[in-house]
Formats: C-alpha cells, sequence, structure tokens
C-alpha cells in the first residue's frame, strides 16, 4: 500500500452526515457492490488522503462530464458511501483503491474545507417504508430473463441468489454489476431517491436491454440462414452450369440418359441384360440430374458402357515366334519357357479347353512378373497385373454394392476396363500374399474368377449383370508356394523361377539391364563398357539375393550418377565459359565472364565410357563385406542350409552342453518342425553313443542348447536335421567340423537322410557365402544335376543317404571310432 502524504492535519467533520467527497465520471458504485476506482483529481486526492486519516470512509458521486472540467453543479442526487479496502498508488501518481459501496444515500450539501470537498448527505428511507414487493419481482424476472438471452455468460448460482434475494439495495448492487451496461444507461437510476423507484427504473432498464439483445441474435440467427441459403443455392448453379456445360445440351438431356442409351446400343450384350440396363437408363431420364440418384446411376452405366463387351483382341498364333518372343525378354530361363510354350501350343489347338492357370513361383527379382508380360506378348493380348498383396476384403476382387457411398467395382471388372478387351492376360500378381478376415474370404472370390464352369457368368456387386471372364487367360505369381491359399493352389500349375547363378547374373546384366540402364539413362549412343570385374564387384559387393532386381537397382545408380557426373562436368568445363569481348575492350581491368547457355548437353556420342570397378566404387560406396557368419572353426557349430520365399540362406546352428538339471533347450529362429529335428538329433546319438565315441552320461545331469541366431527370419523345415546332428556331436566331442563344408538334409531315427527341397537356392546360397562342398540327400543328386553348369563346377557334392556316412565326412578322421 503506498504512503500517504501527511500534509493534512487530523480534522474530523463536525457533521456526522458528512464525508469526503469523491466525483466520478466513468463509473457507478452501488451499495453491496466492489470496484476498484482510478482517483486523479486533485481535488478526489485530498479528499481520499483525508479519509484515510480517519474512518476510511468517502461519499461517491457521480458527475456528468469530461474528466476535467470541475463540475460540482452537474451532480446526480444520488450517492454512495463506500469503505476503502485498498490503496495502491499507479505509475502516473493516480491512486487505484478497491472500494465497497454501503449504502445510497441523498446529498444535501456540498462545502471545502481547507480544499477537502466534503459531502452533505441525508440517509434514505428505509425500503420497508415503501411497498416495493411489487418492483423486486418484476426485476428478478426480467434478470432471469436477461440471463437466458446471455446463455451461459451468468452462472445458475448468481441467477439463483438473485432470485432469493430479500434486500432491495441488494438486488440493484448486484444485477447492476452483471448488467455491464455503458454507464449513460444507468443515469435514469441515479436520479431517484426512492428505492421502489430506483427498482422501477432498473426494471425498465432490463427491459429494454432484454429485448434489444432479443433483437440481435434474431437478427444474427437471420443472417446466417441468409447466407448459408445463398451460398448453397450459388453453389447449387455453378454444379448446374458445369454440367450443362459438358453435355453441351442443357435443354435435351439434362441428365446424360439420351446419351447413356445409345451407347448401350452400340455394345454386344445380351437381350436380358440390355433390358435390365435400359431400365436403369429410364430411371436415371426420370430422375432429376442433381439429385444424388442421378449421379449414382450416371456412374454405374458410365462403368457398363466403357467394360469390353465381347470386344477381343486376335490372337497371335506363330509359334516359333512366341518362343522368340519369350527369348527375346528373358535369358535362360528355360524349363519356365518350354512350359509355357506347351500351355500357349495347347491353348492354341484347343481354345476352350480347359488348362491350369499358371504360376510363377520363386524368390522376388527372378522376372515372375516379367515373364507374365512376355507370355502376354507372345500371344498378342493385352496384358493386366492385379497385384494381390495385402487384399482381405473380397469386395476388392467382386466389388462393392452401387448403393455404398464411392462404391466401385471389384479389381477383375476394373482390369478389364484397363485392358479394353474383354480376352487379356491378366497377371494375378503375388497370390500367396492374399490375406483373409471378417470382411470375407478373397481367395474364395477368386476361386470363382478362375472357375471356368463359373467365370462365363462372373457377377461383380457393382456391375450387377454377368460378364464373361472365359476368354481371360489367368496367371499367378508367388514367393512362397506354402503361402497361397490351398484350393486355389489345386487349380495351379506351378512354374518354379529358383534364382539365378553368378553367371547367369553377369547374363541377364550384359544382355539385357545394362542396355535397359544405358537407354534409361540417356547415355544410349556412348560407348559404354562394362568391365567384367567391375560386374563381379557389382554382384557380390553390393547385393545379396536370389533374384536380380538388387543388381538392377546398383545398375540404375551406377549409369545414373555418370550420367550426372557428365552433365556436371560438360557445365563446369572451362572452355565452355564465354569471354564477352566488347566488355573487354571497355573495362580492360573487368573480365566479365559469361557462362554459355546452362543447359547445354554433353555430347555423349561415340563417347567411351568404362566402367571399372574403381567407378563402381566411386559411385556405390565401399561394398559390404560379408558378415562372417562364423559358421566354422569351433565346436559345436554347424552351417545347414535354408530356403523360403525370399530365396536360399546359409543357417548357422550352435549347439552347447553344460552340468545342470538335465534338459534340451531351443532358442532362436526354429518353427515346430525344426524342433522336432533337433529332438530327433540328440535321440540319434544317444541311441548310438558308442559309435560316436560319447561316454554314456554325455547327457546325464546336462543342459543341451541348441540356438539359431538367423537374424529375424523364422524358417522352418526339416531340412536342417543334418546340420543340427553335426552341431551336437561336434559340441559333444569338442571337435569342430570341417572347414568350407555346408550341409542339407532331412534325418530319421533310423539312420537315414531323406531328400529335401529348393536345391537351386540352396547351393545358390552356399555360393554366395563361398562354401565350396555341399553335403546332400542322395535322393537329391537329381535335382543337383539339372543345375547350372557353372554352378555344378564350383560346388562339390557330397551325396549321402546314411546320416553316420555324412557324419564321417563332415568331421575330420579320427573324430570319432566310427
Ligand atoms: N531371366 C531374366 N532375363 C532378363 N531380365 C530378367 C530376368 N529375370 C528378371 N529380369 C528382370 O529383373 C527385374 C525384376 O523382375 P520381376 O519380374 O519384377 O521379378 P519378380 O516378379 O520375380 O519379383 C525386371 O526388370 C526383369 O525384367
Ligand atoms: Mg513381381
Amino acid at each position: 500500500m503506498a504512503a500517504i502524504p501527511k500534509t493534512l492535519s487530523k480534522l474530523r467533520p463536525e457533521v456526522k452526515n458528512e464525508l469526503p467527497l469523491i466525483l466520478l465520471h466513468n463509473i457507478v458504485v452501488f451499495p453491496y457492490s466492489a470496484v476498484t476506482l482510478t482517483i486523479g483529481r486533485s481535488d478526489s486526492l485530498s479528499a481520499l488522503e483525508f479519509a484515510l486519516d480517519n474512518d476510511k470512509e468517502v461519499l461517491i458521486v457521480f458527475y456528468r462530464g469530461s474528466e476535467h472540467e470541475p463540475s460540482y453543479q452537474h451532480l446526480h442526487p444520488l450517492g454512495t458511501t463506500a469503505r476503502i479496502i485498498e490503496i495502491f498508488k499507479t505509475s502516473d501518481d493516480k491512486l487505484r483503491i478497491l472500494a465497497e459501496g454501503l449504502r445510497s444515500v441523498e446529498i444535501k450539501k456540498i462545502l471545502f474545507k481547507k480544499d477537502i470537498p466534503l459531502g452533505q448527505y441525508s440517509l434514505i428511507k428505509d425500503s420497508s417504508q415503501e411497498n416495493c414487493e411489487a418492483a423486486v419481482t418484476l426485476v428478478k424476472e426480467q434478470f432471469q430473463g436477461f440471463a437466458k438471452i446471455r446463455q451461459k455468460k451468468i452462472p445458475d448460482e448468481v441467477v439463483e441468489d438473485v432470485v432469493n434475494m430479500d434486500n432491495p439495495e441488494r438486488l440493484i448492487g448486484v444485477v447492476s454489476t452483471f448488467l455491464k451496461l455503458e454507464i449513460e444507461k444507468f443515469i435514469p437510476l441515479l436520479d431517484q431517491i426512492s428505492i421502489k423507484k430506483r427498482l422501477e427504473e432498473l426494471a425498465v432498464i432490463l427491459q429494454m436491454e432484454n429485448e434489444s439483445l432479443h433483437l440481435k441474435s434474431n437478427l444474427a440467427e437471420r443472417a446466417k440462414e441468409r447466407m448459408e441459403r445463398t451460398q448453397k443455392e450459388y453453389f447449387l448453379n455453378e454444379q448446374l452450369k458445369e454440367i450443362q456445360k459438358e453435355l453441351g445440351n442443357e435443354e435435351v438431356d439434362p441428365s446424360g440418359a439420351q446419351e447413356i442409351r445409345q451407347e448401350l446400343e452400340k455394345l454386344e450384350l445380351s437381350e436380358d441384360i440390355r433390358l435390365k440396363l435400359l431400365t436403369e437408363v429410364k430411371r436415371l431420364s426420370n430422375s432429376h440430374p442433381m439429385s444424388p440418384e442421378s449421379g449414382v446411376l450416371r456412374t454405374y452405366l458410365e462403368w457398363i458402357t466403357e467394360l469390353p463387351w465381347g470386344k477381343r483382341s486376335i490372337d497371335q498364333h506363330d509359334i516359333i515366334k512366341a518362343a522368340r518372343i519369350l527369348d527375346d525378354d528373358h535369358f535362360g530361363l528355360e524349363k519356365a519357357k518350354d512350359r509355357i510354350l506347351d500351355f500357349i501350343a495347347a491353348r492354341q489347338m484347343e481354345p476352350k479347353g480347359r488348362s491350369p492357370i499358371l504360376c510363377f513361383v520363386g524368390p522376388p527379382g527372378t522376372g515372375k512378373t516379367s515373364l507374365g508380360q512376355s507370355v502376354a506378348k507372345a500371344l498378342g493380348r493385352r496384358f493386366v497385373r492385379i497385384s494381390l498383396g495385402g487384399i482381405r476384403d473380397e469386395a476388392e476382387i467382386r466389388g462393392h454394392r452401387k448403393t455404398y457411398v464411392g462404391a466401385l467395382p471389384g479389381k477383375i471388372i476394373q482390369a478389364l476396363k484397363r485392358a479394353s478387351m474383354s480376352n487379356p492376360v491378366i497377371l494375378l500378381d503375388e497370390v500367396d500374399k492374399l490375406a483373409s478376415d471378417y470382411r470375407g474370404d478373397p481367395s474364395s472370390a477368386l476361386l470363382e474368377v478362375l472357375d471356368p464352369e463359373q467365370n462365363n457368368s462372373f457377377v461383380d456387386h457393382y456391375i450387377e449383370v454377368p460378364f464373361d471372364l472365359s476368354g481371360v487367360l489367368f496367371i499367378s505369381t508367388a514367393n512362397n508356394l506354402e503361402k497361397i491359399p490351398h484350393p486355389l493352389r489345386d487349380r495351379m500349375e506351378i512354374i518354379r523361377t529358383p534364382g539365378y547363378t553368378m553367371l547367369e547374373k553377369k547374363s541377364i546384366a550384359r544382355q539385357f539391364l545394362i542396355p535397359k540402364q544405358i537407354a534409361d539413362n540417356g547415355l544410349k549412343e556412348a560407348r559404354v563398357r562394362f568391365q567384367d570385374a567391375s560386374l563381379d564387384l557389382l554382384i557380390r559387393g553390393y547385393t545379396q539375393e536370389a533374384g536380380v532386381r538388387g543388381m538392377e537397382r546398383a545398375i540404375n545408380q551406377v549409369m545414373r550418377k555418370t550420367s550426372r557426373k557428365l552433365l556436371h562436368d560438360e557445365q563446369t568445363r572451362p572452355g565452355r565459359w564465354l569471354v564477352n569481348s566488347s566488355a573487354l575492350h571497355e573495362y580492360q581491368e573487368n573480365t566479365a565472364v559469361y557462362n554459355a547457355p546452362e543447359n547445354t548437353l554433353p555430347a555423349v556420342k561415340g563417347l567411351k565410357i568404362e566402367v571399372t570397378p574403381k567407378l563402381v566404387r566411386d559411385y556405390l560406396g565401399n561394398e559390404r563385406l560379408e558378415d562372417d557368419l562364423g559358421t566354422t572353426g569351433r565346436p559345436g557349430l554347424a552351417p545347414g542350409l535354408y530356403f523360403d520365399g525370399g530365396g536360399g540362406g546359409v543357417l548357422p546352428i550352435e549347439a552347447v552342453i553344460y552340468d545342470g538339471e538335465q534338459e534340451l533347450l531351443l532358442t532362436g529362429q526354429l518353427g515346430d518342425v525344426m524342433k522336432e529335428s533337433a529332438q530327433i538329433a540328440l535321440s540319434y546319438l544317444r541311441a548310438n553313443r558308442e559309435r560316436f565315441g560319447l561316454k554314456m552320461d554325455f547327457d546325464k545331469d546336462k543342459v543341451i542348447h541348441i540356438h539359431v541366431p538367423q537374424g529375424a527370419v523364422p524358417v522352418d523345415g526339416p531340412s536342417a536335421g543334418v546340420a543340427l546332428t553335426a552341431a551336437l556331436l561336434s559340441s559333444a566331442l569338442g571337435i569342430p567340423v570341417k572347414e568350407d563344408l555346408v550341409m542339407t538334409g532331412e534325418v530319421t531315427l533310423t539312420d537315414r537322410i531323406l531328400p529335401v527341397g529348393g536345391i537351386k537356392e540352396k547351393t545358390l546360397a552356399a555360393r554366395r557365402r563361398d562354401f565350396s562342398r555341399i553335403i546332400m540327400p542322395k535322393d537329391n543328386k537329381r535335382d543337383a544335376d539339372e543345375l547350372p553348369m557353372d554352378i555344378r563346377e564350383q560346388l562339390t557334392f557330397i551325396y549321402h543317404d546314411r546320416l553316420h556316412d555324412a557324419l564321417m565326412d563332415i568331421f575330420p578322421p579320427g573324430a570319432f571310432p566310427g
């Protein structure tokens, strides 16, 4: 609280009803209300000081006029006595006080004592002496109405409090506080001494206020309504204009039905389908062109007219030409091509004959999708690919009913529209990625699509009328045969694309991918030469894959960077900077140079570009060294082989045996079948302790722990049996298996080795990991004999059908008695 200068003596007003007077022109103070006032006038400041020295009471009176004129003449008769509760000094030497209004009084006289204005007043008659009830009720009612219009701005408790209030002065104080009116509106109140009259004035003020608020909110409402209406009309009108513009004839055919009818007439439709569609056209022409129904109908009929009803491309029947096309597009893949040609021949001889659906199965990047494309080319048909990856909703195959908002036909019908022929090759890409859940089983919808008994009248939910799919040639692809839904698989003829050897990859690169990337990067006219060592480096150092996708990407990157470098060199070549000769003459010291036009391209024609290993490293960064699998050299380790949808790989298996409560612990990425293999391996060794020189109690009170640390790739299958046995035996003997040797084969309790799948993928993986010998089930020799020559030359195959014999080859001589 600011200190108040003690310039005045402690004068006491002689008359009891006399208080220091404070004049206000911007705020009205009522009893029962607390207000903050800023006092700046010097006379009011004196009065304040005087009050502070005495009993802190003041008389507050409202005057009309601006802040500066002294207006003791223009006072209103009604004043309020107030008590000062708190006082602060403001920065501009004014005082701010918090005051509480006490009671209303009538001002009688004003006098000055030593410059201190004092007001004499008389108390107003008690309200009980007047008959106020009616006025009080009126104020309360009006206030309730006011609170209602102001909605949540006045708390319910306040309204309740006001309604229950029985002190009229307080009622005036509280209601005025919440009214928050411009000061002018309160003036009639200040002219009334009688409390009853004041209440009546307040009721009038409230009523006026209510009416004006009511009017305002009505107006706002109406304005909003009008705005919305005009906006909507405007929007619809614009749409109408657009549509009419599209149709070009606003009067004749507002719905577009006429034109659609003409289109329908041209289509090759069966009579009952045409009749049904014409009914729809009629509905369209009868519906308002702006109605939602008309939009739905029009979209529907447009879909119908755009489908290739009965339209067929003419097949290419020349089988020699077909074979050439297949060879032109793909290197190798002899078996696949052969099978495709058989298939094509059969289709040509008897187009109506039942033929299975071809399904290309193999790791990514082995040419499945592009083979499908070639088949279409070889037959001279349109090609459309449908990616099935992640489709889990039957409606994606067969469409949504057209009553759905935003409904569309399913993928099959969409594909036919894209093909614009009714006999395209449709590639169902990645059928193994089909999912199914509560939204229905998409594979059963596909089954119907593929079934020659049913597919001549395939009904899409959206299209509603049957469409003949019997002319379509369906081909499918998958990474993983196991994951194709069984009923679908039964309908398919599997053609494998197991992956490529190093030599095959290099040929694919040389014959297909390098020329393609050269062309794609604008280097066709240059003489680009990929050194053999560069290609070797590129494949071994930057890719680890069964297919050629990564290789293609790497080649692309090398060519892209080459292209960019040429452009950069050309545009920064010193010789290309032209000196502006006139500038040189006039300002000798100012060697103004101008760059040649910036979009000049380098002269590529005949340019020699030699892709060396160094260049490959420059452009691709350092090669990734193969992470050492650490599969040999230590007891308890043996390298197996796996194969899955992604190709093949080497699977390191670890085993340790240590003291503890006897158990077999299996950890890592082992599927159930593999766990069983581990149990078989252990039982086999237990049963043949002596042959392998194992102590009677080699597993007694021991924990036997087998672990497969193969990243996050979950693998399963019985083919790691040999490797599991070898790892266990190695751990039990404390002797490492031979180096440079990898093994595959299923084992049984009775010392047999059974054949396994994925031989090509596995041998390719063994080569990529630089193994040179492979233990293989004898019954897989057939598969191995079909491997490409280069692989067979690089790997030594050791065939066994007895586990014991295989282990003899896996361990160094003398490791066990035998
Ligand atoms: N044998 C091959 N001869 C020529 N190019 C091939 C061969 N195999 C794959 N490609 C090319 O490799 C790329 C990837 O093939 P893609 O058909 O997409 O593989 P997938 O569908 O099996 O994953 C394509 O550019 C494809 O043309
Ligand atoms: Mg593909």
